[in-house]
């Protein structure tokens, strides 16, 4: 264990903690003791005592800090592209059409299954690393590609293996109750009986830190969705949903009733479920990148979950059908020109409540305790992380305190 004590000074810290707008410090500075912060606060008041068995000291220039992103909602792990189905969908096809005549998702399974592990690693290598370099610390990897207890088990090694052979925390989310796979046309229980079973041996494995399931008129129903969910209440994994995207299931309340940690997508939401929501303190997880790829017009309710106080996270949702994109900042931006979030709410939706949509409290913010995970940036202003796009402004990135080179 590392007790070494590291300083960060002359920075400017959007904190996002306690009451101030963005958590400002004007003239900030850091102490980390091994990978955790000790002292948060203006370099004025920097304890004396601490300065004093000091191992290393960053001046960061005047530099804006932020805590380390987080993209807390995506499926990394595949095999092939589906560009050719965009250019279906750009002369009409509908995104549900595709799929219900076995394209979409079932395409990336069948190209998922026929990639080798080393094909599927090196690919969600590259990509993983290209979220890092906007500074993307922790993150969120689905399975939902291979839809058998051979191939989510593949997958689900590749994200744990990204996790530990990069600088990077990564969270597995075991999403089997994605589509029906062809093995099992015309047999969606018996499928679905198949995902619950799977499950222990998956979490047996160190596999799983979380179920979500896709709830749609082209996913699962909602008596299914909680059978998935029972099957992971008993083995005490908590739950996500991708809920009510094309469609209102009444995904969200089942969800909730649950205690899920997030519903995502959420475009037709409605109000029962906001109130089941933030009745459960669920995070509501927006994916614009979706929502625009699809060439969708119905926004989240964004201004009622504001007001029910649900805390809204944002995500890239990278994944070959309906976002490949592999741009936590551009969401940023999306979020605000598209779904109407201030700067600074997008800027939580990417730290603080990425957190808690993960379950993970010991991130997202700059704060004594918090791990030191965070972003160096050539930027003046945080608000400026959400004004440019398709401009990478991360100059420095810390994870546990080292910095990642
Ligand atoms: O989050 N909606 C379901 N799942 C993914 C898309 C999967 C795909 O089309 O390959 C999503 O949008
Ligand atoms: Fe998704």
């Amino acid at each position: 264990m590392n007790h070494d004590l590291t300083l960060w000074r002359h920075a400017k810290l959007a904190t996002l903690h306690g009451e101030a707008a963005w958590g400002w410090i004007e003239h900030g500075a850091m102490l980390a003791q091994g990978e955790t912060l000790l002292w948060v606060g203006a370099e004025s008041a920097l304890p004396k005592e601490l300065i004093q068995r000091l191992q290393t000291s960053h001046d960061l220039g005047g530099a804006l800090v932020t805590p380390g992103l987080i993209d807390c909602h995506t499926h990394l792990v595949y095999g092939g592209q589906r560009a050719a189905e965009f250019e279906l969908r750009l002369q009409g096809a509908s995104y549900e059409a595709i799929a219900r005549a076995g394209g979409g998702i079932r395409s990336t399974v069948a190209a998922t299954r026929t990639a080798t592990d080393a094909q599927l690693l090196a690919s969600a290598r590259q990509r993983a690393q290209a979220l890092m370099a906007e500074g993307v610390t922790t993150l969120e990897i689905k399975s939902g590609y291979g839809l058998s207890l051979e191939h989510e088990a593949r997958c689900l090694s590749v994200a744990r293996q990204l996790g530990q052979s990069l600088p990077l925390s990564v969270r597995t989310t075991y999403l089997g109750a994605h589509a029906l796979p062809p093995e099992f046309e015309g047999q969606s229980d018996a499928y679905v009986d198949a995902v619950c079973a799977w499950m222990p041996q998956l979490q047996a494995q160190g596999l799983v830190d979380a179920v979500d399931a896709f709830c749609e008129n082209i996913g699962f129903t909602l008596a299914q969705t909680r059978r998935v969910f029972e099957a992971a209440r008993n083995l005490g994994l908590p739950v996500k949903l991708h809920a009510e995207q094309l469609s209102d299931q009444g995904g969200a309340a089942l969800a909730a009733e649950f205690g899920a940690l997030s519903c995502d997508h959420i475009e037709h939401l409605s109000n029962q479920g906001i109130a089941a929501m933030a009745q459960s303190g669920t995070v509501a997880v927006l994916l614009p990148g979706a929502y625009y790829f699809l060439r969708d017009t119905h926004v989240p309710p964004i201004a009622a979950l504001r007001a029910a106080g649900v805390p809204m996270a944002v995500s890239t949702d990278h994944n070959p059908g309906t976002s490949p994109s592999l741009s936590l900042l551009l969401m940023l931006n999306m979020a605000c020109t598209l779904f109407r979030l201030t700067p600074e709410e997008a800027l939580r939706g990417v730290t603080v409540h990425a957190a808690r949509a993960l379950g993970l409290q010991d991130r997202g913010q700059l704060v004594a305790g918090q791990r030191a995970d965070f972003c160096v940036w050539d930027v003046g202003h945080p608000n400026e992380l959400a004004y440019w796009f398709g401009r990478n402004p991360c100059q420095r990135v810390f994870v546990g305190a080292q910095e990642r080179l």
